[in-house]
Parts: C-alpha cells; sequence; structure tokens
C-alpha cells in the first residue's frame, strides 16, 4: 500500500533555550530532522510531509532534499491540527505514517512492523512502558487489553494518571480515516488544543481496530526537549554504535570514548584508542592501529596502518601498512601509497606521497607527488603559492631531500637526487645529482662579541 509520512516539526522547542529550531540541533553530527528523514526515506514513502511552523525559513534552508513536501503550521494548534494542515496533500488510500522530528532514533524495522499493523480496517500505535510517564499522554484498555483511548497527562485524573504506558506519537493509520476523523477534532480539552490523539477513541468509536506495538527501547521513542536529553540520546546513539563495531570484531580502549559522526565500517581486529572521532564517511581496514585524540573525517585507510596519537586526517587515501603521526595532520587530497610513513608535526595537501616514502619530521608538503621511496628530512617545505598561484613540486623516485629544504614550485627533484640540507631551490633537480644551495660559511677567526654599553 502505499506510503505518505508526516513529520511534525513546526514546535517550538522552547527548553532548548535556542535560537535554533529544534529540530536543527545535532545529533551525531546530523540535525534531529534529517535523522527522521532518513528513517522516513528507508520505507520508501509515496511523499514525506514536513510540517514547520516556529524558524520554517531556517529549517527550509537548512535541510535539502526534493523529496520534502513543506507544509506550514502558522500556529501551533495541537498535534492534529498539525496534520490536518498536511492532509490536502496526502493522495490516494493509502497508510499515512506520523512521526515527530524531534525524535531521532526510531529504528526502521520498528516502523516497518508498526507500519505491518495498519491497514483500510485497523490503526496502529506505538507506545512504550515508562517507570516515569509524567507528562505524557496514557493509553487506556479496556479489561480484555483492547485499546479504548489516549488521555493527555494534563485531562487526566489521578487514577489514570497511573498508567504507566503512554503514546509515543507515532502512528500509522489510513488516509480515509485520516480524511474522516481529522476535521471532527475539537480543541474542548485542558490545553485548547487539537489532540491527534482524540482520534484514537474516534477508531474504537468506528469499530476500526487499535493495534499496538510496544517500542523496543526507551531510546528509540524519546524526544529532545532540552540539551539534557540532547546530550543523553548522543550518549545511546554512540554506545549503539560502539557496540555494533565491536560486534563486528574491533576493540575499542572504551566504547565510552569513541564518537561517530557518520558512515563507518572498519575492519576486524583493528584497534581504537580513547577519545576517536571518525566523522563522514569512514572506511577503515584491518588490523589497524588508531592511537588517543585521532580525528579523521572522511578518509579510507587500509590494512595495518598505524595512527598514532594526536593526528588529524581529512579527505585522505591511506594504503596499507603506513604509519602516521603522533600529531600529523593529513589535510584534502593527501595519498599515502603502501608502507608511507608520515610523522610527527607533518602536514600534507592534495600530495601523493609513493610506496615506501618518508617525510618524518617537521614539514610541509602541499601540491606534490612523491615518487617510491623518497626521503624528506626534517623541515623541509615545498613552496606551493606565490601569493596568487599554488604550483606543483614532483619528487622522483629514491631522492633525498636534506633537512630544512624549501623546494620553490614549480619545480622537480629527479630520481635517486640528493638535495643538502638547508637548500633553497628552484630549478629542477636532475637525477642522481647532488645539489646543495646553501650560504658559503664566513670564519672570522678571533671575533669578539659585542658587550653591553654602560648606561650612566
Ligand atoms: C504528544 C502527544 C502525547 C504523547 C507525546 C509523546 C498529543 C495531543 N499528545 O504530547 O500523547 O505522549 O506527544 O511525546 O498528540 N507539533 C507541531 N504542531 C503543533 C504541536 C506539536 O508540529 O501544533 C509537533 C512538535 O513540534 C513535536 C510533536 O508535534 O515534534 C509533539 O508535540 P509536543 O508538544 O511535544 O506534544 P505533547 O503535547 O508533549
Ligand atoms: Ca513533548
Amino acid at each position: 500500500m502505499a506510503l505518505d509520512v508526516v513529520i511534525l516539526a513546526a514546535g517550538q522547542g522552547t527548553r532548548m533555550k535556542s535560537a535554533l529550531p529544534k529540530v536543527l540541533h545535532r545529533l551525531a553530527g546530523k540535525p534531529l530532522v534529517t535523522h527522521v528523514l532518513d528513517h522516513a526515506r528507508s520505507l520508501n514513502p509515496q511523499a514525506i510531509h514536513l510540517v514547520v511552523g516556529h524558524g520554517a525559513e531556517k529549517v527550509q534552508d537548512a535541510i535539502g532534499g526534493e523529496d520534502i513536501r513543506w507544509v506550514t503550521q502558522e500556529q501551533q494548534l495541537g498535534t492534529g491540527h498539525a496534520v490536518a494542515q498536511a492532509l490536502p496533500h496526502i493522495e490516494g488510500d493509502g497508510i499515512t505514517l506520523v512521526l515527530y522530528g524531534d525524535v531521532p532514533l526510531t529504528s526502521p524495522n520498528t516502523l516497518r512492523t508498526l507500519l505491518q499493523r495498519a491497514g483500510k480496517d485497523e490503526l496502529a500505535l506505538l507506545t512504550v512502558q515508562l517507570t516515569n510517564p509524567t507528562g505524557y499522554g496514557r493509553i487506556m484498555r479496556e479489561a480484555t487489553g483492547q485499546v479504548l483511548a489516549i488521555v493527555e497527562e494534563k485531562d487526566a485524573s489521578p487514577e489514570q494518571r497511573q498508567i504507566n504506558e503512554v503514546n509515543t506519537g507515532i502512528l500509522a493509520l489510513s488516509n480515509a480515516h485520516l480524511r474522516r476523523w481529522l476535521p471532527k477534532l475539537s480543541a474542548n480539552n485542558a490545553q485548547a488544543e487539537y489532540y491527534l490523539t482524540d482520534v484514537i477513541a474516534m477508531a474504537v468509536a468506528d469499530g476500526v481496530r487499535v493495534n499496538t506495538l510496544a517500542a523496543a527501547s526507551e531510546q528509540e521513542v524519546q524526544g529532545v526537549n532540552s540539551r539534557q536529553q540532547l546530550a543523553q540520546l548522543e550518549r545511546c546513539y554512540q554506545l549503539s554504535i560502539a557496540e555494533q563495531l565491536m560486534a563486528q570484531g574491533v576493540t575499542l580502549a572504551d566504547p565510552a570514548r569513541l564518537d561517530v559522526r557518520g558512515q563507518v565500517s572498519v575492519g576486524r581486529d583493528s584497534f581504537i584508542d580513547i577519545n576517536v572521532l571518525l566523522e563522514g564517511q569512514v572506511i577503515i581496514g584491518e588490523q589497524v592501529e588508531i592511537g588517543p585524540n585521532v580525528h579523521i573525517k572522511d578518509a579510507i585507510i587500509g590494512d595495518n596502518v598505524v595512527i598514532h596519537a594526536q593526528s588529524v586526517l581529512e579527505n585522505a587515501k591511506v594504503e596499507a601498512h603506513c604509519q602516521i603521526g603522533p600529531f600529523a595532520r593529513l589535510r584534502p587530497g593527501t595519498h599515502l601509497a603502501q608502507g608511507a610513513k608520515v610523522g610527527n608535526f607533518v602536514e600534507t595537501k592534495k600530495a601523493y606521497i609513493g610506496e615506501g616514502s618518508k617525510v618524518n619530521h617537521l614539514s610541509y608538503v602541499g601540491d606534490a607527488v612523491l615518487g617510491k621511496e623518497v626521503n624528506v628530512g626534517a623541515g623541509t617545505i615545498t613552496c606551493n603559492y606565490d601569493g596568487a598561484n599554488k604550483f606543483q613540486t614532483q619528487i622522483e623516485d629514491g631522492a633525498f631531500i636534506g633537512s630544512n629544504t624549501a623546494l620553490v614550485a614549480p619545480i622537480k627533484v629527479g630520481a635517486n637526487a640528493t638535495v643538502g640540507a638547508g637548500s633553497t631551490l628552484s630549478k629542477d633537480v636532475e637525477p642522481n645529482t647532488l645539489v646543495v644551495a646553501r650560504g658559503k660559511a664566513r670564519v672570522i677567526e678571533g671575533w669578539q662579541r659585542p658587550t653591553k654599553q654602560k648606561k650612566d
């Protein structure tokens, strides 16, 4: 059956105390509402209707997606009113699933199971048992267990407030029923709002079966109303990612001290030390060792690579058996071929470092192509920028660059050439030659150092 998803995201989120609309706050680096959109997309709906109100423009600007049908709810008159704004855009006789833009961690499996329980004559409601149900709508059931209604906290009697089974807000029902019931909602209640939850009693009155599904965990239906809740859900999410990685054969020094903001895959027998942050698309091979405080963003790391502490990699490709850091910075466009070494306080950018080549200390290698088995000495700089344009440096196989060399690009150092320490070169170096370009030492015998002049 065709599926429409309505995501409610018009509320203000007062308790966030923020200029940013609540649904744009990030969990694992991604806006809350984008998590919900991604879950919705995974269900292959015919349309996704995003109901926005507070900060509507900011949400629209921040969230892309040609598949989103934007619905504005000018005034927030309740969840029923919010869905009613989307109703004119819901076509056909399929099913509508209602989600909240501030509930980020619902598993798509739960949603799929819920949808299986909704149909032409059946409504499906996701509920959860809470030890402290305060604030939530309570699920009223008759003795047989059949659901009768949802009573909101503010409308509930003291006895009803004892009920621990609550409404998550997530439900699925037929479009035909929505069209029939939404216009009948009234705001005659404690909050003077149009409650979507009132459709449950209408379903019962119309002889439509109400099926429930219990959420697999509290977290998966938990909404974000405050920064505290945001932080709690962030930890839940991170722990679940850490557990997945461990289940796949990755050792984590401390599952509570790994953060993943994006999509990662890590091969077997890799080890990740504490306080590592993996962002964007990160693919890590087998038997890789990642030291403490390493930040990797959008990178591919081959098998048996060692990344020592405090290194930062972005948009980099690292082939097998490379060694990096500590304190290395691989900037976008860095490609280390097999067995290359980039050591401490080395910065690379748009650089290909060939097989087995070494840049071990204190260097800048940018806009450069290095061949195999090249040795770049400490303090070497590729001077790639003249203030207006960038130029390439090429260092061929087996070349040896002495310490504190400045290579003024464009420049090529030929295969097996040797550059003496302290050289500043702006012309190509022929293969198999030695080039030294440093000032000749002057020696002055018996030199007297200046002495401090006495002031009187
Ligand atoms: C709602 C449910 C309650 C449930 C709880 C779960 C109703 C009447 N109550 O309560 O049974 O236990 O969620 O968290 O449905 N929103 C709009 N427009 C509006 C009002 C709300 O878009 O006019 C959006 C909010 O941005 C939010 C969601 O709907 O994402 C829920 O709104 P909220 O005010 O948090 O609902 P509650 O009253 O707490
Ligand atoms: Ca709420």
